[in-house]
């Protein structure tokens, strides 16, 4: 087991599956004592069971981000498991993708409830804690969507924009009290989200193969190496590190135009 979060007390949030799921298992190996929170309750322990090696430095709720009143009761749960919690990764989100005229007011509510209210509950529920104890470190798992457009997939833009002028606002409120506010913006990962976007063609595995093609690399991420990519930004190996996107996107987001 390594030792680069060794003393990291860490809340994370969509850690069922996913790039979550990734992270949680990175962190754990790399020594910190995670809390894990998910909407899918189920899904959640079952992910646990299967890092029940580590139990020691690990607590887990079901929760849904968007209720405030149960991320701040997850929150004092994570102080009785693991400790004042001294980092926060936001990375639950979902694709809401739409055309803009047919964005309903449902759609558009659930697409920021989520993907910016969300990640604002749980600051608004760690940042106590951090400035008692000196100091601390949140990480918002945004997307190329926070700079970049794709049509048709709106709002989820709009919210991952949001999510980084909300990483920048926090990063300077707190600077002083020693607390980092970053934001690391992964372009295609190979997660059931991906899979689900290409089955929504006729042909999914053509699908997949056209999202490979335009890849500078002809590649795209695995969760895991997002999840490396969490691990430097939360530790205390990057301390000048503040306000900051980090995009791991093998490239594409600087691509002008297929050639
Ligand atoms: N997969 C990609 O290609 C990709 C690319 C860029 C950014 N992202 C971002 O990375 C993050 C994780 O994405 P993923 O692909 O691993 O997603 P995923 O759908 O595989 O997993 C997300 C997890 O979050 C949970 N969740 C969703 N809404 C929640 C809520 N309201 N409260 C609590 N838990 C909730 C889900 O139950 C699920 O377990 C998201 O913020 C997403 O926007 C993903």
């Amino acid at each position: 087991m390594g030792e680069r979060l060794s003393g990291k007390r860490i809340f994370l949030t969509g850690a069922a599956q996913g790039i979550g799921e990734a992270i949680a298992r990175e962190c754990l190996r790399e020594g910190a004592h995670v809390f894990l929170i998910d909407r899918d309750g189920d899904l959640l322990a079952r992910t646990v069971e299967s890092m029940k090696a580590v139990e020691n430095a690990l607590g887990f709720a079901a929760a849904d981000i968007t209720d405030a009143e149960a991320i701040d009761a997850a929150m004092a749960a994570a102080h009785a498991a693991i400790g004042p919690i001294n980092a926060l990764i936001n990375n639950a989100g979902v694709n809401v993708f739409h055309t803009p005229l047919e964005t309903s007011d449902a759609e558009w509510n659930r697409c920021f409830d989520i993907n910016l209210k969300g990640a604002w509950n749980c600051c608004k529920a760690a940042l106590p804690a951090m400035i008692a104890g000196g100091g601390g470190s949140i990480l918002n798992i945004a997307s190329t969507h926070a700079f970049t457009i794709i049509p048709h997939t709106f709002p989820y833009p709009l919210a991952k924009h949001a999510l980084l002028g909300m990483t920048k606002a926090l990063a300077l409120e707190y600077a002083a009290v020693g607390i980092r506010v970053n934001a690391l913006a992964p372009g295609y990962v190979e997660t059931q989200k991906a899979v689900d976007y290409w089955n929504s063609f006729p042909d999914p595995a053509v699908a997949r193969a056209k999202t490979l093609a335009m890849h500078p690399g002809k590649s795209i991420a695995t969760p895991t190496e997002i999840a490396k990519a969490a691990v430097f930004m939360i530790s205390d190996e990057c301390p000048f590190m503040n306000a900051a996107c980090l995009v791991v996107d093998g490239g594409l987001s600087m691509l002008q135009h297929p050639e």
